[in-house]
């Protein structure tokens, strides 16, 4: 039996080898272990935005010029309960804040909660237009609670995170919170992208929540399991959180779902694999009530972790000069990451990718926009482009980035 499997063997090795090969060293590539750790960055003139604490996601609302960030109120508790990277050690009691970040003042202002007590532990968010009430928003976001029914005794996950649905009058400096939702298709949510006021995506970026099987999904390329969530609610009027709640899976048996962001068109939705760095394409089915699934377009692969995506749409394109492309942030080693994540002090360095269709459109042109050895700013997990008016024949940009560890945003002039 050994013996005539033998010739077998090496013809899946010799099939299965350069796959498995060129996978690994994606992937060794992706977690940063060919970056050096000394770095100096050759970025001028940064700015840092005050009072701006961990906000792991910012999303910019043009019709204002606005950028809303959902942010820390304290430097110390995301190191002692944070789900997403299993910091699972005291129950938070700590508020979170949303900010209105002014671009063009380099200000940050923190929205007053009208009726939300918290705990607040903010993760991604996203800011859709209020369809009956120009001049309003609502804003979308994760918020990761303990989970009370969690004792020594039982087998009850540690966190039991939820999606707050908070609505706010453009400029008014309050925030009301509308309602909260669960449901047990949503167990670890990361990020999300609502598509009105009673439905969004969102997705799980992990099936285990801690322990040995969590660390395996996290290197092992070929764990694809978990997924993007289609939620909808029947009304927003309810004060019971698992009320009215119906969930499907709308993208299943993915390797670390994490970023959502707005594409280029209404029906277009981007996904990143954070670890796998990936960042896909994908098309909302719209169609079909009963169908909301997601189909992968392109599956576009950049040499970084990558976290929450953003789409920038150049406002003053033409037909030759189109500058609209896809921002990405990331870290140069997210191999050291198991070692930095609980350390206040420490320094993880970032990468931010531009991403755009070549002009012959034979595919992706991919560029890195900033890189930072972490002194500017730590653990970047999202950036975006805010639109510069070209002045001669030069197309620049605010790149904006935000940091799910870092003291501030940081705003730096690009060119695009
Ligand atoms: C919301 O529900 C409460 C209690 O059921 C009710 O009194 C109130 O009128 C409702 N508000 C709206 C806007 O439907
Ligand atoms: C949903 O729509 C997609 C794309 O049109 C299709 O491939 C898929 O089979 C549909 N699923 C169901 C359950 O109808």
């Amino acid at each position: 039996m050994a013996f005539s499997l033998f010739p077998l063997s090496l013809i899946l090795l010799a099939v299965l080898g350069p796959m498995i090969y060129n996978a690994i060293r994606h992937e060794l590539t992706v977690v940063g272990i060919y970056r050096s750790r000394t770095f100096t960055s050759s970025a001028q003139g940064i700015h840092t935005i005050p009072d701006t604490l961990q906000c792991e996601d910012i999303h910019y609302y043009a019709p204002n010029n606005r950028i809303f960030a959902a942010c820390e109120d304290s430097f110390l508790p995301r190191f002692r309960w944070f789900p997403p990277l299993v910091h699972l050690d005291v129950p938070p009691t700590s508020t979170g804040s949303i900010h209105v970040i002014d671009p063009r003042r380099m200000s940050s202002f923190r929205l007053t909660f009208e009726n939300f007590p918290g705990p607040f532990v903010t993760h991604g968010i996203d800011v859709i237009p209020d369809p009956d009430r120009p001049n309003a928003v609502y804003i979308f976001a994760v918020n990761h609670l303990a989970n009370p029914e969690h004792h020594p005794a039982t087998r009850a996950p540690k966190a039991r995170s939820q999606i707050e649905v908070f609505h706010h009058i453009l400029n008014a400096n309050t925030v009301r919170h509308v309602r909260s939702v669960r449901h047990p298709l949503v167990t670890t949510p990361n990020d999300i992208y609502a598509t009105s006021p009673l439905s969004f995506y969102v997705t799980n970026d992990h099936r285990y929540r801690e322990g040995l099987m969590r660390q395996i999904e996290d290197i092992v390329p070929w764990t694809k399991w978990t997924n993007v969530i289609y939620v909808e609610l029947d009304q927003l009027n309810v004060s019971d959180e698992v009320a009215d709640v119906h969930a499907t899976v709308a993208l299943p048996r993915m390797h670390n779902c994490n970023g959502l962001g707005h594409g280029q068109s209404t029906d277009e939705i981007l996904v990143t694999s954070a670890i796998g760095g990936k960042l896909w394409r994908a098309r909302m089915n719209n169609d079909d009530d009963a169908n909301r699934t997601l189909t992968i377009l392109d599956e576009i692969p950049v040499d970084s972790t990558i976290d929450n995506p953003s789409y920038y749409e150049d406002p003053y394109r033409t037909a030759h000069d189109d500058a609209s492309g896809y921002v990405l942030a990331g870290l140069r080693r997210a191999i050291d990451v198991p070692n930095t994540a609980r350390d206040p002090t420490a320094t993880e360095g970032v990468i931010v990718w531009y991403v755009r269709r070549k002009e012959d459109s034979t595919g992706w042109e991919k560029r890195v926009i900033f890189e930072d050895d972490g002194t500017n700013i730590r653990f970047a997990s999202a950036a975006l482009l805010v639109p510069i008016k070209p002045a001669r024949n030069l197309k620049e940009a605010w790149l904006f980035i935000t940091g799910v560890m870092s003291n501030s945003v940081i705003t730096v002039k690009v060119e695009l």
